[in-house]
This record gives structure tokens, sequence and C-alpha cells, in this order.
């Protein structure tokens, strides 16, 4: 969602800012801005991108050691000049940066206005600036007393970053369910809703916790408070981040860099956790749980978006090969239904962020019921892997194209490897077949390579086909059915043609009737135990005059016969496909996206971390 960028230190804060905004930029892009104090405060904001902002104070005064920046993702008032941040209180004296929600923010905003305030934002943002600026006028508060005061009576999410006027030497930063951590510089702080923008300047953060609000100054003092007063001793982190793996690397875009990492990222995730020579794996987050694992009454899985989809696929995947009941929520839905969660339940929140808010409430929610709680997780140190009683990182490095594409292969890898060691552990895979399946998951890298090789150019031709297409459906049975809800995804985030997964039987109950000539129909076709009946699924389509883009096993002549056009995908265990024919998905999505002049890796409304309901 939002980003935010604080500097407090010997440099100037302008291009610190600047820079940092810009790496923060695909979390939320529909507006920016700064402040900066240099004896007094020059505050700038523009509606659009970062690079806006950059034209706007091209001419502007930008020098100051302290400042603070924000990329915004609307969700109380348009994008426009006056809802971007940083938002000020009535006399100018507060400036404040904010991600998240007040809730309550209309109760306070007639309160205040009661006394006499006036605003000038629709924004929920700027009403707590006013509260800040009461609560400090009253009593003639220090920034961060005034700062801990108002936030007592502020309900809803928040990371803010705060500056007072009249203290020109200090930024206050504070959270609740929305990520920040400070960067500890030589001589320097930097605040920042994640490591994006710090890991150029220092490795060395603290990751805020709930409720805490730290108080940095120019004279290089920190100090950290519950919003209850009580002072509390920060926890120094390394981050292992590097400045690489947040930049291009020669590719277009983000989301290609991302797609063609995927070799070396799904063997990222598998190192260190199998072996297959020796035909074994082993997850050291589920060591301490084990038997609560093995002998759970059911999985429940939650996520959001590409997360959720990851979940689905784990569904075929603990069911078939560990005989263990799996339900699979969408987590937004899951924590308001009242659901039943019970001791004896085991409950996998998948999250690439790990920041998700709806993700986020859910797992609390069924942590006080008694379950147990694990994450699966990019993000290390993120909200959701802090919460949970343990879990198993991806490690698939920092995803930044809004698109998810690398997140989803490294979650359906974690996801297959816990499947199968909860199989084997639970007796339902004998041990030949165990060690069988473990040697061939250990070959997906080099089949993915091989397959990025392979499909690039014919995607790239289908892609020029169908890039004027206004609607799509996407097929699959059984293990790819959630793959091809996947690519139906990629396709409509990105390129804004508006597309549908189904399960291809389920067709006939509905989108059957929307086929026609100018209808692409992506049929994944790589699941051998339903073949006969993919089959007839395309050619139901066929009869239709549909236009059907079957992604088939290699070597597969049948379906090359009936469909106007294949992609060949290695052949694989029928469980692990899914890591192979997302691939082609995703980088058609790309590609047509592309030939449609949009915007890959920030298309338009979207947002990396959602962080809100
Ligand atoms: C947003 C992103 C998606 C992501 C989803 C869940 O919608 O654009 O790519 O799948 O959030 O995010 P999470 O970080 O929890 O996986």
């Amino acid at each position: 969602m939002c980003g935010i960028v604080a500097y407090i230190g010997k440099k100037q804060a302008y291009p610190i800012l600047i820079k940092g905004l810009q790496r923060l930029e695909y979390r939320g892009y529909d507006s920016a801005g700064i402040a900066l104090s240099n004896g007094h405060l020059n505050i700038y904001k523009k509606k659009g991108k970062v690079a806006d902002l950059e034209a706007f104070v091209k001419d502007k005064d930008v020098h100051g050691h302290v400042g603070i920046g924000h990329t915004r993702w609307a969700t109380h008032g348009k994008p426009d000049d006056l809802n971007a941040h940083p938002h000020t209180g009535s006399n100018g004296r507060i400036v404040l940066i904010h991600n998240g929600i007040i809730e309550n923010y209309a109760v306070i905003k007639s309160a205040l206005a009661k006394l006499g305030h006036t605003f000038s934002s629709e924004t929920d943002t700027e009403v707590l600036a006013h509260l800040i600026e009461e609560v400090q006028r009253r009593e003639n508060l220090p920034v961060e007393e005034a700062v801990r005061q108002a936030l007592t009576q502020a309900h809803g999410a928040y990371a803010i970053v705060v500056m007072d006027r009249e203290d020109p030497g200090k930024l206050v930063a504070a959270r609740k369910s929305s990520p920040l951590l400070l960067g500890i510089g030589k001589d320097e702080f930097l605040v920042a809703s994640d490591a994006t923008p710090i890991v150029e300047y220092t490795k060395k953060v603290v990751y805020l916790n709930d409720e805490e609000i730290a108080t940095i100054t120019l004279d290089g003092q920190m100090t950290v408070k519950t919003l209850r007063n009580e002072e509390t001793t920060p926890t120094i982190h390394q981050i292992e981040l590097e400045i690489e793996q947040i930049e291009k690397g020669g590719y277009a875009h983000f989301m290609l860099k991302e797609i063609f990492e995927q070799p070396t990222t799904v063997a990222e995730c598998m190192r260190g956790r199998m072996n297959a020579d020796e035909g074994w794996m082993r997850l050291g987050g589920m060591s301490e749980y084990k038997m609560r694992m093995l002998n759970a009454d059911r999985f429940i899985i939650l996520g959001c978006g590409t997360s959720w989809h990851a979940g689905m696929i784990a569904e075929y995947l603990f069911e078939e090969l560990a005989r263990l009941p799996v339900e699979v929520e969408y987590a937004s839905e899951f924590r308001y239904r009242h659901p039943v969660v019970r001791e004896r339940d085991v409950v996998l929140a998948i999250s690439q962020s790990g920041e998700t808010a709806d993700t986020f409430a859910a797992l609390e929610l069924a942590k006080e019921a008694g379950a147990l709680t694990y994450g699966i997780v990019n993000v290390v140190g993120s909200s959701i892997a802090r919460l949970t009683h343990s879990g198993s990182y991806i490690h698939v490095g920092p995803e930044i194209g809004v698109a998810s594409t690398k997140a989803f292969t490294g979650q359906v890898t974690m996801l297959t490897m816990m499947a199968l060691v909860l199989g084997y552990e639970r007796g339902y895979l004998p041990k030949s077949q165990y060690q069988k399946l473990v040697q061939e998951l250990a070959q997906i890298p080099s089949k993915i390579d091989q397959l990025l090789n392979s499909c690039q150019e014919k995607v790239a031709y289908i892609a020029g086909e169908f890039k004027d297409a206004s609607n799509a459906l996407y097929l699959g049975r059984g293990y790819n059915f959630p793959v091809a809800l996947e690519g139906a995804l990629k396709l409509k985030e990105i390129s804004y043609i508006h597309a549908e997964g189904y399960p291809a039987a389920e067709m006939k109950h509905g989108p059957i009737a929307l086929i026609d000539e100018n209808m692409p129909v992506f049929v994944i076709a790589t699941n051998l135990s339903a073949y006969d009946k993919i089959v007839s699924n395309i050619q139901e389509v066929k009869a239709r005059k549909g236009v059907v883009i079957a992604l088939v096993t290699e070597g597969d002549e049948v379906i090359k016969r009936i469909a106007d056009h294949t992609i060949e995908i290695p052949a694989t265990e029928e469980p692990f496909t899914p890591l192979l024919s997302v691939i082609p998905l995703q980088l058609l999505a790309y590609h047509i996206a592309l030939l449609r002049g949009c915007n890959v890796d920030q298309p338009r409304n979207l947002a990396k971390s959602v962080t809100v309901e």
C-alpha cells in the first residue's frame, strides 16, 4: 500500500527521500509528497508518480537534514494534490505521513471541528495531524508525548512519522498493524515501511512493534516507548537484503526479472531443506510442532490474491499426498464469519509480504482460538512471520513487481515440500515413492529454466495474436484449476483484459455461453490423470468456435491436433505441474500488457502490500 520513508542525519535528506520513494513506488503510486525541515518547513506534494513530484520540486528549496516522504494508495479521498501526504494540523506545526486507516476518524474529526479545526483534505490522516496538534497545544507537550496521547484515542491501523516545526531536530515514528522499521546508520537514522529504502545506507534495523513510538534525533539519540508510556529496549536486527536484489539488473521490468529468476528462487526455497541424492527433506519450522501437525484434525489455509491460489494448490497436495483434510479460505471472509477453529487445527497463513491486513487478522483469530499457526512468508521479520508459532520462509528475495510471480512458485514449492514430509511421516507415502518425488522436485528448477527458454518465442507470438481480446477464459482441472485462476488473475491485473479462471468441467455451467470466435480459451492440459476429460473439454470449446491455446506435456500429439496453439511443458509428476504450467501464463500476461502499453510493474489501482482491509 502506501510507502513511508524518512531521514534524519548529517546528509541532505531530499535525495535519500526521493530515491526511497522510487523504491517504494511499487507499494502504492497515486500521489507522493515530502516535507523538509531547514530552519523553516517546506512541504511539496503532487498527484501522480514520484517522477511528477520530482519535476514539481525542480526549482524549489529542497535543503534540509530532516525530512519525511510518502507515496500514497488512496483509501479516504481521491488521489489529488490535497489528499496527498504529508498532512498538517490547523497551524502547520505538526506534519505527518501515515499508512493505514484511522477507523474512528469521523468521530475525532467532528469533535475537533467543534473546537475550531478546519480540514483541507478528505483524508483520515489529516484528522490525526489535527488531533496531535490539539493534544500538544492544550498542555504544551513535546511532540513525542503529544503523539503518544493522541494515538491512545485512535482506532485502526497506522504507521506514522511526525515532524514538529518547532522542534526540527526530531522525528517521531509509531506503528500499529502496519509495518515500520528504523534503519540505524552512522550519524543518521532512516524510517521506512519496508527495508528497500534503507538497505543502501545501513543493514542495521529495528522493527517497531505494535503500539511502539520511537523518537530519533539529529544528535543520534533513539528512544522507544509503548503507548502506555513504558520505555523499551529495541532489538537491533541485521537485514540480509542486498541492493542488487531491489534493482532491475538489466531487465526492462521487475516482473520480467522476477519471472526469469524462478529457476534460482525455487532452488533457493529448497536449499538446505532437501537432499535429492539421498531422497529426504527436512523443514526446520515443522520440527518443534511435528506431532501436532501430523495429528491435526484439519489444515485451514488462509491467504489473499495469488497467495490464496497457492493455498488452493496445497489443498490438492495435502489431501492427495498426506490424506489431511484442508479448507482454503479467503482471509477477509474467514475473519468475519465466526469460523469454527479448534485446538487440533493447524492454520497456515500464506503471504508474500507478511503484512496483508486481512491475513494477519484472520491468523490472530485462529491463534486466539488455540490452533497451531504456521506462516509461509517471504519477507523476513514481517508481521505475519512474527505472529505465527512457527513457519518456513520461502526465501525468493524481494518481489517488487505488483503482479506476484516468483513468490507464487516459492509458496507452491514450500507447500509441496510440506505435503511430501507430512505424507511420508504419516505413512501415506511409501519410502520409495517419497524418495522418487523428492528427486523429481529437485529437478523442477532446471525444468523451469528449460521451459523459460523454450516457450519465450511462442508466448510472445500468442500475446501478439490475443492482445486485443476483451475477455479470456482460463480452464484447468485438479492441480491446474488454481493455476487457471492464477493465469486469469495475472492477465487482468496487468493488461486490464477481463479474464476468468474456471474448473474445466464447470465451464458447461455458465462460461460456455460466452464462447465465440473472439474468445481466447487457455486450457492447462498437463494433468495426465484427467487427460481424456480435458480433451473433451477442449472439444466442447472448439465446437463453439472458441480459440484454444493449450498448455500440454511435451510430446503431446492429441491436443496439438485439436487446439489452435500449444505450448509444451516439460514432463513431471502431476502434483508438481503447477510449478511449470504457471510460467508461460505469467510470461503471456507480461507480453500482452506490454503490447497494450500498460505499466507492467505498477498496474492501475493495485498495491503490492495490502495493509488495509
Ligand atoms: C495484493 C498483491 C498480490 C498478492 C496479494 C496478497 O493483492 O497485489 O500480488 O497476492 O496482495 O498479498 P500477500 O503479501 O499476503 O501475499
